[in-house]
């Protein structure tokens, strides 16, 4: 099976890279199973229901993962509600809307579960994800695992690869808005990378304008922060697994 996964796409440039690429990857790369990390697809803070509706109904995504930006967009609270295929981390809160994994059958007649995962260092409030995750696979079952690894640490998405080598597909990491050199198959057979990087502006700091984000380490009270507009970059990993184990992980760049 063939697994494409996009980082963060950040502000309306991320969205274009999603409209000129998605569809065209999905047929020359023969992805089975497409899966987007939207935290930031709505100016770069949260995503709408239109956007997910789009993405999912006509652009061939199967899947959007969030993180700490999920609830953002005022009232999206809902869509995550009505939509299982627009996930939130798994280790928010009890009580937090929507559901941290959603399990989906391909044309392919295989059962894929999806989980999203926040790291806790630097990071919101959240349950601890090695329990969290260790309970929901306790519980599931899918013949592929692919995990989102929203963490802003390097060491804590390492350790949390290292912590699922062999019981899952695939770690992908997001959220640092940063590609990461590191993708590989670790010994147990996960695909694994800290960060996917970002689909959005380069010419920035983390998608945000360069002016408005050195003002914040510049000045006692920092400009507000606008999305960047040049360099877009879409970063994603193709992702081949032959029964529950990730065969191979390769990185993929397309520019506009
Ligand atoms: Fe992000
Ligand atoms: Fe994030």
């Amino acid at each position: 099976m063939r697994i494409l996964m996009l980082g963060d796409v950040v502000g309306e440039g991320g969205r274009r890279l999603v409209e000129a690429f998605v569809p065209e990857l999905r047929r020359e790369a023969r992805v089975d199973f497409v899966v987007v990390n939207g935290e930031n697809a709505a100016h770069g803070h949260g995503i709408t229901e239109r956007i997910a509706r789009e993405w999912l109904d006509d652009l061939g995504v199967d899947v959007i993962t969030t993180g700490n930006h999920a609830f953002d967009v005022k009232d999206i609270a809902s869509c995550f509600q009505r939509e299982p295929r627009l996930i939130r981390p798994a280790n928010h809160p009890p009580g937090t809307p929507g559901g941290g994994f959603v399990k989906l059958h391909t044309p392919l007649g295989q059962e894929v579960l999806v989980i999203n995962l926040m790291g806790r260092v630097h990071m919101p409030p959240c349950d601890d994800p090695f329990r969290c995750v260790d309970a929901l696979l306790a519980r599931e079952r899918a013949d592929v695992v692919l995990v989102d690894l929203h963490a802003e640490a390097t060491s804590e998405a390492q350790a949390l690869g290292h912590h699922l080598d062999g019981r899952v597909a695939a770690v992908l990491g997001t959220h640092t808005h940063v590609p990461t050199l590191d993708a590989k198959v670790l010994p147990g057979g996960t695909a694994y990378v800290t960060d996917i990087g970002m689909v959005g502006p380069y010419d920035g700091v983390i998608g945000m304008k360069k002016e408005a984000s050195l003002s914040r380490f510049l000045k006692v009270k920092g400009d507000k922060y606008e999305v960047a507009e040049g360099d877009l970059q879409l970063h994603a990993v193709l992702v081949e697994t032959e029964g529950r184990r990730a065969v191979s992980i390769e990185r993929i760049v397309r520019r506009l």
